[in-house]
This record gives structure tokens, sequence and C-alpha cells, in this order.
């Protein structure tokens, strides 16, 4: 933006109110949601009835989210996190197995194999935050099982790729790899024109507070089109139990009466409840988000040195953070002196999400020791994300935009 317009736009003096960089609340709720709740609270007051275990809310807002992403089926979970577990678990996982991750990310996904005996392989990341294909290619060997791939702040991975590689690696006992995305930040979504969630083995999704939509602030989601792979999951989800009301749903099979070991990790009736109110209004809630970093891109795009995030035909990321690379030889340095100078001159909160999991988790690296992902370890230098949220004003977002500007001009000089 031109000198004048951005110090008009700074002579308001700040931001409207305080923007977390990562909101503790990733959408909204309405009077809807707190209807939805009382309503499913009410309806369980009769001993005769009570909260679940298994209940129509569950098997209902299962089929809504299934629809929405367009998946035979989803199952629902109490996180991401124990949704990444039961995958793990039904990957059956040995000490001679590799899953590989990328190194960019959440320690979720990396830390589901690490609760598994298979070893945990990373793999480097490009520009977009997203596992590299060439180095999906580079890491995959005749141990590979799967790649658990993160859709990063709300981008697809490059799943066709990782397919294909998947189909020319095969692991001799078992065939091609699992391709499993890891959606917790990604929810709504597309890449070729198809919500993300479809084509994988299967896809996690998160409903936490900081999420696209929560259920009451924890909750999850895996959506598969294998039905298979669906019995074996419920049957995780729920005390081996495969055989059960909610399952003619599933596929009208029957199961074998052995589903394997299982444990409860089911969502309650009224986190459901308030799930198919978020659900039937997530895209209003996504919208003015992307409407918000498309606007931000426009504003930023003069800015030198700066890498904005991907948005095409191809990729229709939903922005759950807006990924902001500063030039390559900004990397560490000057990018941090350039959050010291948002935060403290501007009031404009940004964090890094995220850098080389190893590089942040003790536990991680010494699991992983001895390797490294060297693109990964730059992006995470040059990395920065300013908050987002769908609530956030025009003006706001051009005061950030306009901060930027002129923070990274001082930093320049
Ligand atoms: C990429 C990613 N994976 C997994 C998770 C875990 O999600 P949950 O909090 O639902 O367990 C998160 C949560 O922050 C995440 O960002």
């Amino acid at each position: 933006m031109d000198k004048q317009r951005r110090q008009e736009i700074l002579g308001r003096g700040g931001l409207s109110r305080e923007w977390p960089a990562e909101p503790m609340l990733g959408g909204w709720y309405t009077e809807a949601e707190t209807e939805a709740m009382n309503k499913a609270v009410r309806e369980s007051l009769d001993p005769a009835v009570g909260f679940g275990f298994f209940c129509e809310e569950i098997v209902e807002f299962e089929q809504a989210f299934a629809d929405y992403i367009g998946t035979q089926y989803a199952l629902s979970c109490t996180s991401a996190g124990t949704g990444l577990d039961i995958a793990c678990l039904a990957l059956d996982l040995g000490p001679e197995d590799e899953v590989i991750v990328p190194a960019l990310n959440f320690r979720g996904a990396p830390y589901a194999v690490l609760g598994t005996d298979a070893k945990l392989v990373l793999c480097d990341c490009d520009e977009t935050l997203n596992a590299d294909p060439a180095d999906v290619e580079a890491k995959m060997t005749p141990h590979t099982r799967a790649l658990l791939f993160t859709h990063m702040n709300g981008l697809s991975g490059y799943l066709d790729d990782y397919l294909e590689i998947a189909e020319r690696h095969p692991h001799p006992q078992y065939g091609p790899p699992k391709v499993i995305g890891d959606a917790a930040r990604a929810l709504g979504g597309k890449y070729k024109g198809r919500k993300i969630g479809t084509g994988a083995w299967m896809t996690i999704f998160s409903l936490h507070t900081m999420k696209m939509m929560t259920t009451l602030g924890e909750g999850g989601m895996i959506t598969t089109d294998d039905p298979d792979l669906m019995l074996r999951l419920r049957a995780l989800r729920q005390w081996g139990i495969a055989e059960s009301e909610d399952l003619e749903i599933a596929r009208g099979k029957k199961g074998t009466g052995d589903a394997g070991w299982g444990s409860n990790y089911k969502l309650t009736k009224v986190q459901a409840a308030v799930g198919l109110v978020q659900l039937r209004r997530l895209d209003e809630m996504i919208a003015p988000r992307v409407a918000l970093a498309r606007r931000r891109t426009e504003l930023l795009s003069a800015v030198p040195g700066l890498t904005l995030p991907v948005d095409n035909a191809e990729f229709e990321p939903v922005y759950y953070l807006y990924n902001i690379l500063v030039a390559p030889e900004w990397a560490g340095e000057k990018r941090d002196l350039l959050m010291a100078i948002l935060k403290q001159d501007y009031g404009v909160d940004t964090v890094v999400a995220n850098p080389p999991v190893y590089q942040t988790d003790s536990f991680l690296r010494r699991h992983t020791e001895g390797q490294a992902c060297p693109q990964a370890e730059e992006i995470g230098a040059r990395l920065l994300n300013p908050p987002t949220h769908p609530l956030m004003s025009a003006e706001d977002n051009e005061y950030l935009c306009a901060a930027i500007e002129e923070a990274v001009g001082r930093v320049g000089k």
C-alpha cells in the first residue's frame, strides 16, 4: 500500500482488540449451539435415557460430517490426538516398521507414531510447510508402512503425489504404504476441487477449541471410504464392539464377533448435538477467514522479500493460520527482530507454527536422533504467523498489514 495510506491506517493507533496469534476460539458460538446443548442435557435427565453411550446425536453428527466431506464414513472420537492414536493402532505396527511424518508439524502425528513400536521417520517440507514429495520418496524403504502427513495450517498436502509415491514403493508384505492425513487444522479446505478428507486411507480432524469448529472445546473425527477400516476403527473407538447397532449404519455388514482390542474414545451426546450446529455453520465461519486472508495477500503482495500463502484452483486453503515467510537471508535473527517489533511497537502478536518438531520437543529429539530436515529448518527460521480469525474486522486486518509492511521496512534498514 502507498505510504500515505499506511500512515493513515497506522494513525488509528492499534488493533481494536487484542488478537492472540492463535486465538483460543477458532470460530464462534451462537444461541443455536446453546439451545442444542440445553436440549441434549434436558433429554438426558430421565434415568431410562441418560447421556449415552451411543445415541442419535452421534450417529447424525457422523453422517452429516461424512456428507460434508464427501466420504462414505465418519467416526467421531474425543480429539484428533486420540484419532491419530486410533489410526496408528489400525496399522498394527511392529518394531520393524517405519512411518514417515513431516518435520514441520504439531507434535500430534509424530507422537502417535512414537506411541507404537514403529520407527518415526521425519521427512522434509517445502515452502507451503507441507511434506515435500521428493523427500517423502527419498525416505521410503521396504519397511515403510505409512505416510502420516499433515495438511499444515489449512492448506492441503500433495495427496496425489503421495499416493503415487506409495504405489511405487510397496511394502513386501502389506503392499503400498497407507497414506493418512492429519487435517486437524484443515477442516473445509479443498484439494483439486474435493474436500480435504477424501482420497486418503483415512483423515483425522480436530474439533478442539482453536480449530475451524469445536464441540465444546475438544473432539475429533476420522473420515474414510474403506468399510473394513471403518469396522476396525469402530472397534478401537468402543471396546472392540464392531457388532453394534451403529455398525449397521456403517455398512450393514456384521462384525465377526472378534473385532480386537478397543477402548473408549467416544464423543458425548452433548458435544455431538453442538457439533451438528457448528457443522451447519462451518462454511459461514470459514468464508470470512478466507476473505480476510485473500485481502491480506493483496495488501502484502508488494512488501519486498515476503513469501505469502498458496491459494489457487488446485489448493483452496481455509487459513487456520496465515503463513508468512521472510527472505532466506532474514532467517532466524531478522525474523525474530521483526516479530519483536510487531509485538512491542504495533501490538501485533505473531507465532511460529510450527518449527521442525525435533527442535522444540526433547522427547521427540531423543527418538529421532541423527535425523535432520534442512529445508524444514530453514523454513521454520523464516516463518511467522500473524493472528487470523473469522471475526477480525477489515480495519484490524488492514492495520496488521500496514504494521507488517512498516516493520519489514525498519528491519531492512
Ligand atoms: C496438526 C495438528 N494435529 C493434531 C492436533 C491435535 O488435535 P487435538 O487437540 O484435537 O488432539 C493438533 C492440535 O493442535 C494439530 O494442530
